[in-house]
């Protein structure tokens, strides 16, 4: 029988252990995946207890708890704190999702905290996004038009703006796609369910005039056909939006321009 194993220098060893205080009233305890590439040692998971009476309800505020506290090295990304710059996205639980929106108590037993799945560690549980954005900027999510310029604004009808609803939310926070085993086995070559689901925003919007550039490009084994409707982008989107669908309506799109 075959037997896969990972290398031994990606083996996650156990890491330290910092007690609650004497007295804690509510601990809990929070395993964190850790990995600073200056160290040149495998990766840890370091456990971190700490007392819920004295700690805000989110996952965010447990992390700057401990930063603040326990261990100023430990490193992630944040900025809103309110679920709208995207940047706090990490894998809690088992399930990808934002730290500043998911609540301590909705995890069930130890709090395991580890970056985005499947992507390049740059160190703890900040991971390298480049490529995730540059796949973006290959969507060209920017408005394209060959009509000259009106002398105000460029208009839609109520109908035409409600196109919009459910893709204009996106956050980028690469929960989706980090998420998603197409992504995790072809991200270099498919563009995954957020530039996929940006890419259906401007097809869908009336404004853009370059809809048939969009779709023959798109149109690749690769870049849109690896989705094979899975659905994890959908069950996992933190502002519940649904990529899988917007990825069918761009297959769609494809097939109605050839008839
Ligand atoms: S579709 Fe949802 S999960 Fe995907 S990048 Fe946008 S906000 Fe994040
Ligand atoms: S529906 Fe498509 S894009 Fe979404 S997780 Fe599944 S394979 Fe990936
Ligand atoms: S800190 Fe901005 S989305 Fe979480």
């Amino acid at each position: 029988m075959v037997e896969l194993a990972l290398p031994k220098n990606s083996r996650v060893q156990p890491g330290k252990i910092h007690k609650a205080k004497p007295g804690a009233k509510q601990p809990r305890a929070f395993k964190i995946y850790r990995y600073d590439p200056d160290e040149q040692q495998n990766p840890r998971v370091d456990t971190f207890e700490l007392d819920l009476a004295e700690c805000g309800p989110m996952v965010l505020d447990a992390l700057i708890k401990i930063k603040s506290e326990v261990d100023s090295s430990l490193t992630f990304r944040r900025s809103c704190r309110e679920g709208i710059c995207g940047s706090c996205s990490m894998n809690m639980g088992g399930h990808n999702g934002l730290a500043c929106t998911t609540a301590i108590e909705d995890i069930d037993g130890e709090v395991a905290i580890y970056p985005l799945p499947h992507m390049e560690v740059i160190r703890d549980l900040v991971v390298d996004l480049s490529g995730f954005w540059a796949q973006y900027e290959w969507t060209k999510p920017w408005i394209q038009t060959y009509q000259p310029a009106p002398d105000k604004e460029r208009m839609q009808s109520v109908e035409e703006r409600a196109k919009l609803d459910g893709l204009y939310e996106c956050i980028l926070c690469a929960c989706c796609s980090t998420a998603c085993p197409s992504y995790w086995w072809n991200g270099d070559r498919f563009l995954g369910p957020a530039a996929l689901l940006q890419s259906y925003r401007w097809l869908v919007d009336s404004r853009d005039d370059a809809t048939g550039e969009r779709l023959e490009a798109l149109e690749d084994p690769y870049k849109l056909y690896r989705c094979h409707t899975i659905m994890n982008c959908a069950n996992t989107c933190p502002k519940g939006l649904n990529p899988a669908l917007a990825i069918a309506e761009v297959k769609k799109m494809v097939v109605e321009r050839k008839l």
